[in-house]
C-alpha cells in the first residue's frame, strides 16, 4: 500500500497510528505503518525522553512521529493557579456531589491526579519539542489548530514533515497557508476532539481544497475496506487512533475499561464537552450524562473543564467506577472486540484492503489486472 507520502516517509504502508502509549507507537511503525506517540500527557520533558529513548531502541530504525498539542488560543504566561482560581465553587460542588453519589474514594495522601491541563500550554509542547527535536522524528503533528510559523520552520531545518489535524476545509486551507506538509482529516466519527462533518463527506473535500498538499483521512477506519475507501476519496494514507486502545501493547490504565471498550458498540459514543471543554467523542457514561444534562451546571470552557475534571478522573479510574468509567473513543469501538497484537491487527487491515481492492477491480471488469 505505498502513496507518494508513504515512499518521501520510507514506509511500506500508507498507514499512520495515532497513540499515547510508546510500544503502540514502535511497534505500528514495526509493522510497516508510521507510529505517532501522542505527547500531551508529557509535563516533564524528562519523562517524553524516556519513552522516545524506549521507541529509539525498541523501534528497529523504522520512522515514527510526535504529536503536540498547541492550541490555536495561546494560554502563554497563565499559570494552573490562575485557571483554577476561574473555576465557579457551584462546579466543584457538582464534581464533589456526582463522585459522592457514586461512592468514589479520594486519591490516597499526597497523590496528584495524572491528567493535568499543562500539556495544553504552549511554553509546555515548546519544552516537548527541544527533547523530540533530538530524537530522528520524521514528522511532527499538531492538535488543534496550526502550529507557530516558527516551529513549522525548525521542523523543516531537521528535515521533519509537519502535519495538522483538521475537521474542515476552512481549517484545512489555514493549515496550508501555515506552511505545513500534511493535512490530517478528522471526521465526525473519531475519537478525542473533532469537529461536526463525517469523514465521507470531509475527506474529498479537503483533498481538494488543500491539492496538492497531501492527505491523511482520519475517523472512523478499523478495516482494510475503510482504509481502500479512504485512498479513493483522495487520500494518500490513513490516520487511525481508536482502533490500538484495545490492542496488547496499549497501556490502558484499567482492565475494567478494556471490558468496556470490548463491549462497546459504534452508538455507545458521544461527543461532548465533559473531559476538556472541547467537543472530544468519547464513551458515553454516567459520567457525561450528567455533564450533558440540561439541568446540570454544563461544562466550562477549556482549559477549565480539564483542570476542574482532572482529579475526579483519575479516581473514578483509580477505583474502576464502571458508570463513570471512559476514555475518548471513535464510533469504531463497535468493531473493537477482541485484544488483539499491533501485529495483527496490522495484518487485518493490510488483508482486507487488498480484498477490498480486488473486489472494486473485479466490479470494474479489471480482475487479473
Ligand atoms: C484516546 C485518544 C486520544 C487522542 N488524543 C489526541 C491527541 O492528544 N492529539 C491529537 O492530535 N489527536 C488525538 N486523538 C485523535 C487521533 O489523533 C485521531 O485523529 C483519531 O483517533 C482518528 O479517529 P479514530 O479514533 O476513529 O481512529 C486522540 C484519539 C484517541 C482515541
Amino acid at each position: 500500500m505505498q502513496t507518494e507520502l508513504s515512499k518521501k516517509l520510507g514506509v511500506e504502508h500508507a498507514i499512520f497510528g495515532f497513540t499515547p502509549f510508546p510500544a503502540v507507537a514502535a511497534a505500528i511503525s514495526r509493522a510497516g505503518g508510521f507510529g505517532v506517540l501522542g505527547a500531551v500527557r508529557y509535563t516533564a520533558p524528562d519523562d517524553l525522553k524516556r519513552d522516545l529513548d524506549w521507541i529509539e531502541a525498541h523501534v528497529d530504525g523504522k520512522p515514527y512521529g510526535l504529536d503536540v498539542v498547541m492550541p490555536a488560543k495561546k494560554v502563554e504566561g497563565v499559570t494552573e493557579a490562575d485557571v483554577e482560581a476561574m473555576i465557579p465553587e457551584g462546579h466543584r460542588q457538582f464534581v464533589n456531589d456526582t463522585l459522592a453519589k457514586y461512592g468514589v474514594p479520594e486519591l490516597a495522601e499526597g497523590e496528584v491526579s495524572g491528567w493535568r491541563i499543562t500539556g495544553w500550554m504552549e511554553q509546555v509542547a515548546r519544552n516537548q519539542l527541544d527533547v523530540a527535536f533530538d530524537y530522528p522524528i520524521k514528522l511532527l503533528a499538531n492538535a488543534l489548530g496550526s502550529p507557530p510559523v516558527d516551529v513549522v520552520e525548525r521542523a523543516h531545518d531537521r528535515g521533519v514533515l509537519v502535519a495538522a489535524l483538521a475537521g474542515s476545509a476552512r481549517h484545512a486551507r489555514k493549515h496550508q497557508e501555515g506552511g505545513i506538509d500534511i493535512v490530517v482529516a478528522q471526521g465526525y466519527e473519531a475519537g478525542g476532539h473533532t469537529g461536526e462533518i463525517a469523514s465521507m463527506v470531509l475527506t474529498p473535500e479537503v483533498v481538494d481544497a488543500v491539492s496538492p498538499l497531501p492527505v491523511l483521512a482520519a475517523g472512523g477506519i478499523g478495516s482494510g475496506r475503510q482504509i481502500a475507501a479512504a485512498l479513493a476519496l483522495g487520500a494518500q494514507g490513513v490516520w487511525l487512533g481508536s482502533l490500538w486502545l484495545t490492542t496488547t501493547e496499549a497501556e490502558l490504565p484499567s482492565p475494567k475499561l478494556i471490558e468496556k471498550l470490548l463491549a462497546a458498540e459504534s452508538g455507545d459514543t458521544v461527543r461532548s464537552r465533559a473531559l476538556t471543554g472541547k467537543p472530544a467523542r468519547q464513551l458515553r457514561t454516567e459520567w457525561t450524562d450528567a455533564w450533558d444534562d440540561p439541568t446540570g451546571p454544563g461544562t466550562l470552557p477549556m482549559p477549565l473543564q480539564g483542570l476542574l475534571v482532572a482529579e475526579a478522573v483519575s479516581r473514578i479510574q483509580k477505583y474502576e467506577v464502571e458508570p463513570l468509567l471512559g476514555t475518548p473513543v471513535g464510533q469504531i469501538v463497535g468493531r473493537m472486540n477482541s485484544e488483539r497484537s499491533v501485529q495483527a491487527v496490522f495484518d487485518d487491515l493490510t488483508r482486507g484492503f487488498e480484498r477490498a481492492v480486488d473486489r472494486v477491480n473485479r466490479i470494474a471488469g479489471r480482475s487479473g489486472q
